[in-house]
């Protein structure tokens, strides 16, 4: 990533990963990501704000040389994780004098993860400050954003909240600022319903004291930055909110076509009453579209076949994705197509107690679909409706 410049005396110095594919070795990244750090040049001390994942260290190390007889006298840690902190061990050998400035909890994890020696660290607190002379860092600590350890940091005078991973998106662009709003949109939604959604009841009590802040812009530490904060903040006050939209989100996959048959018969009957349906071949799906669907649908069904007595290995996966990520989805259903019986939609149930939907009863179906079959999809349809009106949702 090319060197540029936020303000006076703020640069941009991190990485884009144009070509990564996935993250965590589970989450696909259709747009690549950037690993943000920023140079803040105070009239006394110098400091980065995160490093990037070592991946792609030299273009971090590129950048630095470019500023003549650059030191570093501070290194802003907000979050241990490696794509943000891998680099720092590097860093503190280029910069021999330089420390790391963190909060306890972040402190023990880059301990932990990196083996950076106990007295390179500068310890502070919630709400601390720290003096570049002309300019003032304020530390606020934002827990589980989404370790324990998060934390933004907030350049006062130029009202900037570096707030890492909280708010970021996995994008790579050359647009240092957010350009196309709806593309930018649809990446952090992404990134909110993979990386923060299970997080939602501590955002919340995070936003709020973000809101506090007088913040002109929010720089993250994936993908571009916002000019407008609100911008971000509003839509993450919408994903964090109880508020559900009219959508069912229905995770299939079948083997011979009987559950293919039952989701095509309940896709329609939600069509013609005017819900908004959102069938995911789980076969071929990209997950993360799977997350996004989830964060506003009002209704999730899983339907699967019945395989060695359980779902079917990739419904098993999908299932526990979804307990994990813990959508606020309000009811929650499963269809199940067997020939000689097994305990799909009990182990289903079981492995979805995070979500804390009400249960509509399952639709099991022996061999291909029969006119009773359609019957009680027909009742599923009826009580999605029902619930939906209750909700004032349609
Ligand atoms: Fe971008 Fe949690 O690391």
């Amino acid at each position: 990533m090319a060197i540029r410049k936020i303000k006076e005396d703020i640069y941009s110095v991190g990485a884009i990963h144009w070509d990564r594919r996935l993250f965590d070795e589970i989450i696909p990244l259709p747009d690549g990501t950037s690993y943000n750090a920023y140079l803040i040049f105070g009239s006394e001390k110098t400091v980065l704000i995160d490093t990037v994942d070592p991946a792609t260290e030299n273009q971090l190390f590129e950048n630095l040389k470019k500023f003549n007889d650059l030191k570093i006298d501070y290194v802003i840690s907000n979050h241990a994780e490696q794509d943000h902190s891998g680099t720092i061990p590097k860093i503190l050998k280029l910069f021999p004098d330089a420390k790391v400035v963190t909060n306890a909890k972040c402190k023990e994890f880059l301990i932990d993860l990196l083996h950076i020696e106990q007295e390179r660290f500068i310890d502070i607190g919630d709400n601390e400050t720290l003096s570049l002379g002309n300019k003032t860092l304020k530390f606020i600590f934002t827990p589980w954003v989404h370790w324990p350890e998060t934390m933004s940091t907030y350049l006062v005078e130029d009202k900037i909240l570096f707030s890492c991973d909280f708010f970021g998106s996995h994008l790579a662009t050359s647009e240092l600022f957010v350009n196309d709003k709806a593309k930018v949109y649809e990446a952090a939604k992404r990134y909110y319903a993979e990386i923060m959604m299970p997080f939602r009841n501590f955002i919340k009590g995070n936003t709020q004291k973000i809101e506090k802040l007088e913040v002109d812009i929010i720089a993250p530490s994936h993908g571009p930055i916002y000019k407008e904060s609100s911008f971000i903040i509003d839509a993450y006050k919408d994903w964090i909110s109880e508020n559900v939209k009219n959508q069912v989100l229905i995770p299939y996959v079948s083997m011979h076509g009987s559950t293919k048959i039952a989701v095509d018969y309940l896709v329609d009957k939600l069509i013609e009453k005017g819900i908004t349906v959102i069938p995911f071949n789980i076969t071929t799906g990209d997950i993360g579209e799977l997350a996004i669907n989830a964060v506003d649908a009002a209704t999730i069904i899983i339907a699967t076949p019945t395989v060695l007595a359980g779902p079917h290995p990739l419904a098993a996966f999908v299932t526990i994705f979804l307990n994990a990520i813990k959508p606020k989805t309000k009811f929650f259903g499963i269809i199940t197509s067997y020939e000689w019986g097994g305990l799909t939609a009990d182990w289903i149930k079981q492995h979805t107690t995070n979500l804390k939907s009400e249960f509509i009863d399952p639709v099991a179906i022996k061999g291909l679909p029969k006119s009773q079959n359609f019957a009680s999809i027909n009742a599923l349809a009826e009580k999605i409706i029902e619930k939906h009106k209750a909700l004032a949702i349609i």
